[in-house]
Order: structure tokens, then C-alpha cells, then sequence
């Protein structure tokens, strides 16, 4: 499953377009990098029909929100965004305002009856309609849905415009066919399918000979990715042989689905970063089966120790979820256990939230009370805090490769980047150092979140 992140984007402006009257079109994203990666389906599919990309909202034609399901407060934010999105019509009552995107297959024609100044809405496999429905719009007032299913859609032939940045993201499978009893994935985003390996590979030359140094292959499981012969770790040694591209990402991974010959290959390749995401979820055996995960605590430090082993330096992150349906205090204790055994750089720790159309929801009381969800949440976020500090401290003092993407932040007289870990970056700036280059850098401090340091001038 594709990480969660709860930044929006708005993809930059491509260059100016011809047509004088061209729709302007403002994207903006919720959830996870394959929604990112979609967002920038949509503006590639629409730039071709003539749109134009704006970044202010007020000035568009037609604002298409992109947006994610996993959680009921993600779905909570996107629908008190739409209402002040609608607010927009008052002086554009032409706007066209969408929904598309997981939340959009998930609520199907309920989303009108709740918000009916919603246009148009449409499913992740539907994207290809947009055109269609856009000019359906021009001609009625009837709002436009599509919401159906299509195992074969992997939008070969549709470039994406990419968000301004240094790294590409490429979507090597769609949907999902784990069925975790918790996740709406499989059924808002349909049945897994793998791309072609030879568009995989057309798409990551492409991005080099944009100028791309850093690739993310996606996928809901993407190292169940099979393409005929070709697995997963196959297509990483072939991503792995295209020049110019400098680091290889990839996420997010299933840890019922990592053979040693996976990490071998990860080992081999200087491209492939040191860092895995490998959502753990729960710590507990018990919960990991009621979950339907596909592996115990056992095997999956098993992978991880294969993982270091080959990989001494390997950064590794993780997903977790406290309160799920029946967890004592001893299967959440053995959650914590976990996270000191593995000692992940970072987490993404998550509530329980129960969503309509899964195996939990239909069959399994979510019977821990919000206030222990609350305070199990707390307590796991500062421990995993105090984990992320110490392995941050542990790079005091080294030299880390950062690939530079840009301005710091909170203080312009910084950049800021990503080493081959993962770990954000931040450092003073230096004449003829700018974004796109990996620079040394050596750390002189650090937080759980972030790593401080001066690039190292060769002696
Ligand atoms: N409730 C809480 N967290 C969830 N996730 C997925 N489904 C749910 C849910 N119903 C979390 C998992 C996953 C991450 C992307 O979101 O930890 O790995």
C-alpha cells in the first residue's frame, strides 16, 4: 500500500500555452503519491485536449480535487474543502467542480446527495472520461459520474505533467488484491494489474531525458509486480541500467511478498536507495490474523533481518495501527515491543477507522473505545519519537549524499534535500549548489525528523 500523507499539491503551470482561450484547470491532492502521481495523469490527459494548468484556484475554469478514502477524517477534510471550493460559483457560476479519485468510487452517487454542487464525479479507473464529461457539462446542468471498473486501464498512452521537483513518480501496478481486512483499497481502486515492463522502462528513460535524477516505482504491493517473466525485482535491475537516473525508490512494499533474491538485487544496485517502507501494521500475531496480513511478527523480522544483512545501512520505515477491532492491551503492547525490536527510523501511525465495504467493518466490532485508541496513538507516537531521535543522532558526525530539491522551508538561507535514506537534509547554502544535485553533506545535528548539516568541501 502507497504511504498516506496528508500535504496537498498544486501541480505547477506547464509552459504557456497557445490558445488564448484555453479552460484554466486547478488540480489539488489529498492521500497517498499514487494520488499524486493520478493528479498528474489527469493534467497530462487535459493539457492535451487544451487545458491550461493555473494555480490559482480562483481564476480556474474547472477544479478537479483528487482524493483519498483510507481514513473517515481524510474523507471529512475533502468534503469541508469542496463546500469552500463551491464557494468559487459565486462568481463563476460556470465553474465546474469534480471529485475524482478513491473518495469518488468509494461514496458513487451519495457524494451528490451530500454536496449536490459537486459536477462531476469520477473513479480512479475513469480518468480517461474527463474530456467527455467535461464537455457533457458544457451542455447540461446534470452532474456527470463515472465510476465504473477497468482491470485493463494502466493509461499507457497518457504522458503525465509532472509537479516541479526532483523526483518522478511512476505507477507500476494499480489497484490491489490483498483484501487486508481493514483496507478500502481493493475496493475503490479495483483489482491489481501490473503495467508492461517496457512502458515502466519508457517512462523512467523519459524521466531522465527530462532530467529526473530520482524515480519512485509505485504500486498498492508493488513488489508483487509480475509482468510475464519479468517480477519485481527483475524490473529494478532493469530501471537500475538506464543512465542519468541516480536513485531508485520504490513504494510501498508488502512484507508477505520480499524473497532474499528481491534484497539481493537491492544490494547490487548503487541506484537502489537504502530504504524500505515496510508496513508492519500491528506487532501481535493475533491482530496481524484478524487483519488478514499474510505473516506473523516472526516473518517479518525475518525480512528485516535480511534486509540489514545485505543492506547494513538500510533505513527503514513503517505503517502502524493501534485500536483495531479486539486489540487487548497485550496485543498493543506487543505493537510497541515490535517498534524497539525493529527500531524504524520513522512511522506513520494510524487510528483504527472503520470503512464501509471491508471484511473488518462488515464482520468485526470496532469495539476499542476512542479514548484508547487516543491515548494507545499518543503513547506510540513518542515512543517511535525517542526510536527516530536516536537513529537520527547516529548520523552525527557522518558524511550523507543529499539530493537537493530546493529552498529550505523556515529559513532561505537553506536548502534542504533527501539523502539515499530518506531523511530530510537541511544546510547552509553555497554558491553554484542548486536543486537537482546530490551534494556530500556532513551532519552536525538532528532531530527525530530531520538531519543538520554543512556540505563537505573536498581538502
Ligand atoms: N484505519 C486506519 N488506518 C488505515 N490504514 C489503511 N486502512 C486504514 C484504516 N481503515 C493505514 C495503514 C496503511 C496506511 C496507508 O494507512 O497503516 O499502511
Amino acid at each position: 500500500m502507497v504511504t498516506e500523507s496528508t500535504d496537498r499539491i498544486v501541480l505547477e503551470p506547464p509552459a504557456p500555452s497557445a490558445a488564448v482561450q484555453a479552460r484554466s484547470l486547478y488540480v489539488e491532492t489529498y492521500g497517498c503519491q499514487m494520488n499524486k502521481a493520478d493528479s498528474e495523469l489527469i493534467v497530462g490527459l487535459l493539457t492535451r485536449e487544451g487545458y491550461r494548468v493555473t494555480d490559482r484556484v480562483d481564476r480556474a475554469d474547472v477544479i478537479l480535487v483528487n482524493t483519498c478514502a483510507i481514513r473517515e477524517n481524510a474523507e471529512q477534510r475533502v468534503l469541508g474543502r469542496m463546500s469552500e471550493l463551491n464557494r468559487f460559483k459565486t462568481a463563476n457560476p460556470d465553474l465546474i467542480l469534480g471529485l475524482c479519485g478513491c473518495m469518488s468510487q468509494h461514496l458513487g452517487d451519495r457524494i451528490i446527495e451530500q454536496a449536490p454542487y459537486i459536477d462531476l464525479v469520477a473513479g480512479p479507473d475513469n480518468y480517461r472520461r474527463l474530456p467527455t464529461m467535461l464537455r457533457a457539462l458544457d451542455a447540461e446542468s446534470e452532474p456527470a459520474l463515472s465510476l465504473t471498473w477497468d482491470r485493463a486501464e494502466h493509461y499507457l498512452d497518457i504522458d503525465p505533467v509532472r509537479e516541479a521537483g526532483v523526483n518522478g513518480w511512476v505507477t507500476i501496478m494499480r489497484g490491489c488484491d490483498k483484501m487486508c481486512a481493514f483496507c478500502i483499497v481493493p475496493f475503490v481502486r479495483g483489482r491489481e494489474r501490473s503495467t508492461p515492463h517496457g512502458e515502466v522502462i519508457r517512462q523512467i528513460e523519459r524521466l531522465a531525458a527530462e532530467g529526473y535524477r530520482e524515480v519512485t516505482m509505485l504500486g498498492q504491493t508493488v513488489n508483487k509486480y509480475r509482468d510475464g517473466e519479468v517480477d519485481f525485482a527483475d524490473l529494478l535491475s532493469r530501471a537500475a541500467e538506464i543512465d542519468g537516473i541516480a536513485r531508485i525508490r520504490f513504494t510501498s512494499p508488502h512484507p508477505a511478498h520480499f524473497p532474499e533474491r528481491l534484497i539481493e538485487v537491492m544490494a547490487a544496485s548503487p541506484k537502489v536507495c537504502p530504504h524500505t517502507h515496510l508496513p508492519l501494521q500491528s506487532g501481535a500475531s493475533t491482530t496481524l490474523s484478524r487483519m488478514r496480513r499474510d505473516y506473523t511478527p516472526e516473518t517479518f523480522l525475518e525480512v528485516v533481518r535480511m534486509l540489514r544483512e545485505h543492506i547494513p545501512r538500510i533505513a527503514l520505515t513503517t505503517d502502524v495501527i493501534v485500536g483495531f477491532c479486539g486489540e487487548t492491551e497485550e496485543e498493543y503492547e506487543a505493537t510497541c515491543e515490535m517498534m524497539r525490536t525493529v527500531q524504524f527510523d520513522s512511522a506513520f501511525m494510524f487510528k483504527y477507522s472503520p470503512r464501509p465495504g471491508t471484511a473488518s467493518h462488515k464482520r468485526l466490532p470496532d469495539d476499542v473505545p476512542e479514548a484508547v485508541k487516543a491515548e494507545r496513538l499518543t503513547a506510540i507516537i513518542d515512543m517511535q519519537k525517542s526510536i527516530s531521535d536516536l537513529r537520527n543522532r547516529a548520523y552525527r558526525g557522518q558524511i550523507v549524499h543529499v539530493l537537493v530539491e530546493g529552498q529550505s522551508k523556515r529559513d532561505a538561507d537553506k536548502l534542504f534535500g533527501k539523502t539515499d535514506a530518506f531523511k530530510t537534509a537541511v544546510f547552509p547554502r553555497r554558491p553554484g549548489i542548486e536543486s537537482n544535485m546530490i551534494v556530500p553533506v556532513r551532519v552536525n545535528g538532528s532531530t527525530p525528523f530531520t538531519l543538520f548539516g554543512d556540505i563537505e568541501t573536498p581538502a
